[in-house]
């Protein structure tokens, strides 16, 4: 008989690493004192269904076309058409963005057809079903319960009805068998492991709600993306009435498919013509703002890059960005600089996307240059223009896909002025009477373009 390792494992709390060793500082991520010791491990999910012999994958049964339809259409497109069952969705956001108001809403239509639970750790009977009535679904039958153990959850599921369950949220989850503390990485991991592992060893389909913190990491365990099926990011700003639902990771559908929802008073109701929302509609033209003509999954959008550019007090000028991954942002600076002389060394640098949404197109490049130089320059970029584009470490302008796709959204909301990649051949496109089609080679051509002659 094989012998049984009693492993002894510690988990760094800031990135999740795990080692066999205590040290002072986390080899991954530099934290110190961070390692937290951890539960001798399961074995997690592969553990579980390893007591399968190997089968020939033509005589899987599979029922790949079955899904549950949550009725929300946006959220079914985003999911690749719905639910699958055994799956397991990540649906991440900042507090206060709507996750639980999507959850029980999704929950709500799917009780009609299936049996389905909300497990709630955050929010009492009470509150839960007071958002309930107020959402309009009342007439359904969905159960809920409020707990934050796993054991009593895994009960649950012994009853055996259960197909479709929420958890909110994985973070507030704890479980006995866990050596590290409540909320801890390690604790959440080894929960959502768990529950990872009943829903493809049952064919329940979990759909787990997790904090996201303002690093915009989920907090503490990035790791469980790789757990998980799909994970969903919810984007929008708090103050705003516009959500967008981003599949980040999809094993039964595309990813970046992005879906859209308004909040109103009652509930998330999906928006079918996105276009425009995000757009500031700021009356007067100012520098430092310009119209990205994005195309998101199969959703072009039109979307505002804000920049400011400021002398700096400091020897070390601050570049700072919202929306907009920073690494993309210094390199965009090091293009300026080195093929259009936009010398940009001495100054703060402010990026912001409108609307609380994350830009991951590099088609964005052109529209965040643009700013930059506008703002710089002090010169507004005229009303009817919109941009795409990607910029290469060269000072070439590259072309993006679907050009004229997003060209004839932009026109269709009356920006008829397109700032494109010369390779992307636009004038063939959408060019009529009134749209002007500006191709580009280079990004000196931009800078003249913007910063005037
Ligand atoms: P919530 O789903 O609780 O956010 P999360 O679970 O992500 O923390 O929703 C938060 C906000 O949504 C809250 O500020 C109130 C608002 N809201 C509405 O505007 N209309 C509604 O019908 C509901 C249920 C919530
Ligand atoms: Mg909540």
């Amino acid at each position: 008989m094989a012998k049984m390792r009693v492993e002894t494992q510690y988990i760094c709390s800031s990135c999740s690493a795990s080692s066999y060793k205590w040290v002072g500082q986390c080899g991954t991520c530099g934290a110190w004192n961070s390692l937290r010791l951890a539960a001798s491990r399961t074995g997690g999910i592969g553990q579980i269904l390893a007591s399968q012999s190997p089968q020939n994958l033509a005589e899987v049964r599979a029922e790949g076309n079955k899904r549950y339809q949550t009725g929300l259409t946006e959220l079914d497109r985003v999911l690749g058409g719905g639910i699958v069952p055994g799956s397991v969705v990540l649906l991440g956001g900042e507090p206060g963005i709507g996750k639980s108001t999507l959850a029980l809403q999704a929950l709500g239509m799917l009780s009609s057809s299936h049996s389905t639970l909300y497990v709630s750790a955050e929010e009492s009977l009470e509150q839960l079903a007071l958002r309930y009535q107020r959402l309009g679904l009342a007439s359904q039958d969905l159960q809920a319960v409020c707990d934050g153990q796993l054991e009593n959850i895994l009960s649950q599921l012994d009853t055996g009805e259960y197909r479709v369950l929420v958890v909110d949220s994985i973070q507030t989850l704890s479980t006995e068998t866990s050596g590290s503390g409540p909320g801890s990485v390690g604790q959440v991991r080894e929960c959502a492991e768990r529950l990872v592992a009943e829903a493809k060893r049952r064919g329940i389909a979990f759909i787990l709600i997790g904090h996201v913190t303002k690093e915009g990491g989920l907090a503490g365990p990035k790791t469980l993306e790789h757990l998980v099926d799909t994970v969903l990011y919810f984007e929008g700003d708090a103050t705003s009435r516009y959500r967008l639902v981003r599949a980040w990771k999809n094993r039964f559908g595309s990813v970046n498919e992005v879906g859209v929802f308004a909040m109103t008073a009652s509930g998330l109701k999906p928006v079918k013509n996105p276009s425009a929302i995000f757009l500031s509609g700021a009356k007067s033209l100012s520098s430092g703002t310009a119209v990205f003509a994005s195309l998101d999954g199969s959703r072009p959008m039109l979307i505002e890059v804000q920049a400011l550019v400021d002398q700096s007090p400091l020897g070390n000028p601050r570049r700072l960005s919202v929306g907009y991954e920073a690494t993309r942002l210094n390199m965009l600076l090091a293009i300026l600089h080195r093929h259009a002389g936009v010398n940009l060394l001495d100054q703060d640098v402010f990026v912001n996307i409108a609307g609380g949404l994350r830009v991951v197109e590099t088609a964005a490049d052109l529209a965040v240059a643009a700013a930059l130089i506008s703002s710089l320059a002090d010169r507004p970029i005229a009303r009817q223009m919109a941009f795409f584009g990607e910029l290469g470490l060269s000072g070439e302008v590259r072309p993006v896909p679907r050009g004229e796709e997003r060209a004839a959204e932009s026109v269709k909301l009356g920006f008829n002025h397109l700032i494109a990649p010369a390779a992307n051949k636009l004038a063939s496109g959408p060019e009529t009477a009134d749209t002007t089609v500006t191709a580009l080679t280079t990004v000196a051509e931009l800078h003249t373009l913007v910063s005037g002659p």
